[in-house]
C-alpha cells in the first residue's frame, strides 16, 4: 500500500478507525517517522523517540500566543461564537508557556505536591471501597457508570473542595468541554461545549466567592490564598486552574480505567497475575497507560524557524501532531509491543507526558487507579467481561462507552 492511502486510513471520522485504531497506527509508525496531515494541517510524528524528544524540545510550545500573533503565524484569530470556551481555557497550563505556564504551574504545584497527593490516599480508598462494595451486592456491574466515574469525580471535588451533590453538574459540563479537543467538531459539538464552559465559568466565579468568605484548607481554597514571592493567582486564573484540574483529572483516569480493566481481562491469565498477587496493581497500571492510552494525540507549535524533526524542516507557525497510540507500541523501544504483559511495568513509557507540561496529576493519576484495580482483585476474583464493550466515536480522547462486568 502506497503511504497516500496508508494516511488515508487516519481517518478520525471512520467509526471503523476509532474502533481499533492500532493496525492503522502500526503500519504508518512503520512506513514513516512523520507525515503531513492535509485534513489538519499537521506534521503528525508515529515513532517513541521522536515524541519523546518533541515533547521536551523548547523550540516547541502548547500555544504561541507569548510571541507571535495570530497574523504572523497566518492564523486566524479564534471563533467569537466560542468566546466562553476560549474564557475557560485562557489561563489553563495547557495553553499556557513560560514565563506565565512557569508561574502558574509552581503556585499550583504548591498546593499539587506528592505529600498531598499521599495524604489523600485514605479519602481515596473510602470511595473505592465504597462504591465497589455496592458493585459486589449487585454481581454484575458496569464499571464506568457504577464506580470510575462516581470515583474518580469524588476524588478530585473532594481534593479540590467542590460539594459532592455537584458533581454530576462538573460532569456533564466536563463532559461537553472536552469533545472540543477532537480533532473533527461540528458547530453543535462546539455550542455545547462553550455553553458548559459559560456555566462553569460562573459557578467557579462563586465557589471562589465563597472559598474566600469559608477557606477550608483544599484545593480552590488553598489556590485562593496562596501566595509566591508575592504573587497570587486572579479569579481568571483560578477558574481555567480547577477546570483543567477537573477536566484532565477526570476523564483520562475514567478512560485508564475502562481501557486498561478491559485489556486485563480479554488477555487470558492476566487477570489471575493480579489476582495472585504474583503482579502488584501498582505495577499493572503501567502496562493499562501504554497498551491502549486514554489520550492519543497531543499537539505542539513551532516556536522557532528552522526546528528539524524526524529529518523535516519546519518554520513558525507549523503545527505538530504527536501520536501517542504509535509510538506507545513502537517496537524499536519496547519489547514485543503489541502483547499485552501486565508484568511489564515499565514507567518510562509516554501516558504523562514529558518536559514542562509533564502531568501535574500523575502521582495522584497513578494512586487512583492502582487503588481501584487493587480493590477490584480484592472483591472479583472470577472478575469477566459480560458484553463485548464499544469504544465512543473520538480518537483523542479514547475511552469506552460502558464496561458491563461479571464479578
Ligand atoms: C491516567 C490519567 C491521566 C493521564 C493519562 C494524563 C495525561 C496527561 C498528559 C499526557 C499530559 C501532558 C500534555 C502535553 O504535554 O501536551 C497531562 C498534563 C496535565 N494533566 Fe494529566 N493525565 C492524567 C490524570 C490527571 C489528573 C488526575 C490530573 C489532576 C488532578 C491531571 C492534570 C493535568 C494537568 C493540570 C496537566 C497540564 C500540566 C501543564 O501543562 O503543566 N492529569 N496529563
Amino acid at each position: 500500500m502506497s503511504l497516500a492511502d496508508l494516511i488515508a486510513r487516519f481517518d478520525p471520522a471512520d467509526p471503523a478507525f476509532v474502533a481499533d485504531p492500532y493496525p492503522v497506527l502500526n503500519d504508518l509508525r512503520e512506513a514513516t517517522p512523520i507525515f503531513w496531515n492535509a485534513n489538519t494541517e499537521q506534521w503528525t510524528l508515529t515513532r517513541f523517540t521522536d515524541v519523546f524528544e518533541t515533547l521536551r524540545d523548547r523550540r516547541l510550545g502548547r500555544s504561541y500566543s507569548h510571541l507571535y500573533s495570530h497574523a504572523q503565524v497566518g492564523r486566524t484569530g479564534p471563533d467569537p461564537r466560542w468566546a466562553a470556551f476560549q474564557q475557560h481555557e485562557r489561563w489553563s497550563l495547557l495553553c499556557l508557556e513560560p514565563p506565565d505556564h512557569t508561574r502558574i504551574r509552581r503556585l499550583v504545584a504548591k498546593v499539587f505536591t506528592p505529600k498531598a497527593v499521599a495524604a489523600l490516599r485514605p479519602a481515596v480508598q473510602g470511595f473505592a471501597d465504597e462504591l465497589l462494595d455496592a458493585c459486589r451486592e449487585k454481581g454484575s456491574f458496569e464499571l464506568l457508570a457504577d464506580y470510575a466515574q462516581p470515583y474518580s469525580v469524588a476524588v478530585i471535588c473532594s481534593m479540590l473542595g467542590v460539594p459532592r451533590a455537584d458533581t454530576q453538574l462538573l460532569l456533564d459540563w466536563s463532559h461537553a468541554i472536552v469533545k472540543m479537543y477532537e480533532l473533527a467538531t461540528t458547530d453543535d459539538v462546539r455550542a455545547a461545549a462553550n455553553t458548559a464552559a459559560a456555566e462553569y465559568i460562573e459557578y467557579t466565579k462563586a465557589l471562589i466567592a465563597d472559598k474566600r468568605r469559608n477557606p477550608d484548607g483544599l484545593l480552590v481554597s488553598e489556590l485562593v490564598q496562596v501566595e509566591d514571592e508575592g504573587d497570587r493567582l486572579t479569579d481568571d486564573e483560578i477558574i481555567s486552574t480547577t477546570m483543567v484540574l477537573l477536566e484532565a483529572g477526570h476523564e483520562a483516569t475514567v478512560n485508564t480505567l475502562g481501557n486498561g480493566m478491559r485489556a486485563v481481562l480479554r488477555h487470558e491469565g492476566e487477570w489471575q497475575r493480579v489476582v495472585s498477587g504474583e503482579v502488584p496493581a501498582r505495577v499493572a497500571v503501567e502496562e493499562m497507560l501504554r497498551w491502549d492510552p486514554p489520550l492519543h494525540l497531543f499537539e505542539r507549535w513551532v516556536l522557532e524557524d528552522g526546528v528539524e524533526i524526524a529529518g523535516q524542516r519546519m518554520e513558525v507557525g507549523q503545527e505538530v501532531a504527536m501520536l501517542f497510540g504509535a509510538a506507545q507500541r513502537d517496537p524499536r523501544r519496547f519489547n514485543d509491543p503489541d502483547r499485552f504483559d501486565v508484568a511489564r511495568g515499565d514507567v518510562a513509557h509516554i501516558g504523562f507526558g514529558g518536559g514542562i507540561h509533564f502531568c501535574v496529576g500523575a502521582p495522584l493519576a497513578r494512586q487512583e487507579i492502582e487503588v481501584s484495580v487493587a480493590g477490584l482483585a480484592l472483591r472479583f476474583p472470577e472478575l469477566a467481561v459480560a458484553v463485548e464493550p464499544e469504544y465512543h466515536p473520538n480518537f483523542v480522547i479514547r475511552g469506552l462507552t460502558a464496561l458491563h462486568l461479571n464479578g
